[in-house]
């Protein structure tokens, strides 16, 4: 036998076996299989949870890492005479917009809910960025029948270039009420709530309950006083987190989570009464702080799926559809991709919409593997493993390999945005420049050349344009600009990449 296998059989032998594992360096469902991952997905991992910590607001607490940043904003509220002191800037700016901040709450925590057990060590920031937010949205829904849903005004705040902990302009506070309702921003915080109540489920039950009545409490609101907030507070919260999607998403979402969290049977009820209204099917597959149609579809998906809800059965066609509109070369593939293979919905901020579809082509993959399931795409088959590696391809493109062969998350790999636009990051430090900088000073900063002094590590920026390219431009906020959203969808499909590469 031994004289069978010449040298050149082994050589041979060791290439084809060498191929076979690199074809199959993707292996569904995880576990200690020896693969070649591209990248160090766990380090990602890590700088994308702390990115959270440059973002707080509020009172810093002594086990700060990212410790260029300094307590702000600490009598946010006074101006309605309540505390809303905390949560998180959404973005570049001193602006607490509670829109995306819940969207931002209810993606992080289905992104511990789905990866959390894979996290080790990052479970218990990931929880602590959860509990920043959720803190804060507890207080902004203390009052019944009232939600303070931003605080700051974004025009003026905008006019200035200031670090938070200089910020001198007004921090007006605008609520949301019965005679101004805001059925979006309300069934989103109810989302948020209601999924952050599931993060605590085991570890603070009673934290737990709390999130999970005040959602209960919040969904009723955001059902019973319909109406936008972008209508009523038009003037403070468009162009900036104007719905342009409708609320209908919303509510879809709010009543999933809160079917998820509460397991009260009203909400089933409710989803089979209002789903066809509420655009369950509808075709858009933007997903985003603005429209959660598709969230919704693939989180209904996994109670029939995994739970065996039946009366849902639908949303395994609903989230079909969706799959197959991203998967390209099917015939109701409709997703947009650069010529690097980047998806590309839209021109500003981008990236939020990779790093949201990574998520979801992950978890579905996962409820699909559960369940024994394919999706079927105009008679071709997608596999599970087929969606981890169109999510992997599209988490390696963010993290460096693309055409201008650099990474979008700051301080991951050898190049990366050194211009980012964001007010804290661009601006020493006061622990290096305690004397204040005024507001139209920072602007000879902003439009400098020099690179930010303070590293926002883990922040994902905006991104490459419709032809791959990223002039990281400071001013530039379209691409240049990181967002709190963009980041936590990022965290579920990281923690379960560096744990399919055996990093974690
Ligand atoms: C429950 O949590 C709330 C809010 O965090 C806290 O004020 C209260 O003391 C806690 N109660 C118990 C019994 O731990
Ligand atoms: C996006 O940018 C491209 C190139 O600058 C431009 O042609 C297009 O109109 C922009 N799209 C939107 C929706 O603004």
């Amino acid at each position: 036998m031994g004289s069978l296998l010449t040298c050149s059989t082994l050589v041979l032998l060791f290439v084809v076996v060498f191929l076979v594992e690199c074809n199959n360096a993707y292996y569904p469902g995880g576990g200690k299989h020896r693969r070649f991952a591209s990248h160090n997905y766990k380090d990602a991992l890590t700088k994308s949870i702390l990115f959270f910590e440059g973002q707080r607001s509020g009172k810093l607490p002594p086990n700060q890492r990212v410790t260029w940043r300094k307590d702000s904003a600490l009598s946010d509220g006074s101006a309605m005479h309540v505390d809303l002191v905390g949560g998180y800037y959404d973005a570049g700016d001193n602006v607490k917009f509670g829109f995306p901040m819940a969207f931002t709450t209810t993606m992080l925590s289905w992104s511990v809910i789905e990866f959390g057990g894979l996290m080790k060590g990052e479970l218990q920031h990931s929880k602590e960025a959860i509990r920043w937010a959720t803190d804060y949205l507890l207080k902004a829904t203390s009052h019944p029948g009232t939600i303070y849903v931003q605080v700051g005004d974004a025009s003026q705040d905008h006019a200035c270039w200031e670090r938070p902990e200089d910020m001198d302009t007004p921090r007006s506070v605008f609520k949301i009420d019965q005679n101004t309702p805001g059925t979006e921003v309300a069934a989103e915080t109810a989302a948020a709530l209601a999924a952050a109540s599931l993060v605590f489920r085991k570890s603070d039950p009673n934290y737990s309950k709390i999130l999970a009545t005040r959602a209960i409490r919040v969904f009723e609101f955001a059902d019973k006083h319909r109406g936008a907030y972008s209508n009523g507070l038009r003037r403070y919260v468009c162009p900036y987190y104007c719905d342009f999607s409708g609320y209908q998403d919303e509510l879809l979402w709010g009543a999933a989570w809160l079917h998820k969290a509460t397991r009260n049977p009203t909400y089933l009820s409710y989803i089979q009464a209002n789903g066809q209204t509420l655009g369950a099917d509808e075709s858009d597959n933007t997903f985003g702080w603005d429209n959660k149609h598709v969230g919704a579809r693939i989180l209904l998906s996994k109670a029939f799926l995994v739970q065996n809800v039946q009366p849902l059965h639908d949303y395994k066609n609903h989230a079909d559809n969706y799959i197959c509109s991203l998967i390209p070369g099917n015939p109701s593939s409709s997703a947009q991709y650069t010529p690097g293979g980047l998806l590309f919905k839209m021109n500003d901020s981008n990236m939020q919409y990779v790093t949201s579809t990574s998520f979801l082509l992950v978890t579905y993959a996962k409820y699909l593997t559960t369940s024994r399931k394919l999706v079927n795409c105009g008679g071709s088959i997608i596999t599970p493993r087929k969606l981890r590696s169109l999510a992997k391809k599209q988490v390696d493109y963010l993290l460096g390999d693309n055409p201008m062969k650099m990474s979008f998350m700051v301080g991951y790999g050898s190049r990366y945005p050194l211009r980012v636009h964001h007010r804290g990051s661009s601006l020493p430090s006061i622990s290096s420049h305690p004397s204040k900088i005024q507001c139209s000073s920072g602007f000879t900063i902003m439009n400098s050349q020099s690179p930010n002094p303070n590293i926002l590590i883990g922040a994902v920026v905006g991104g490459p344009d419709q032809n791959d390219r990223f002039p990281d431009q400071r001013s530039d906020y379209e691409q240049s600009e990181p967002a709190t959203y963009i980041n936590a969808p990022l965290v579920g499909a990281l923690a379960y990449l560096a744990h399919s590469f055996g990093q974690l």
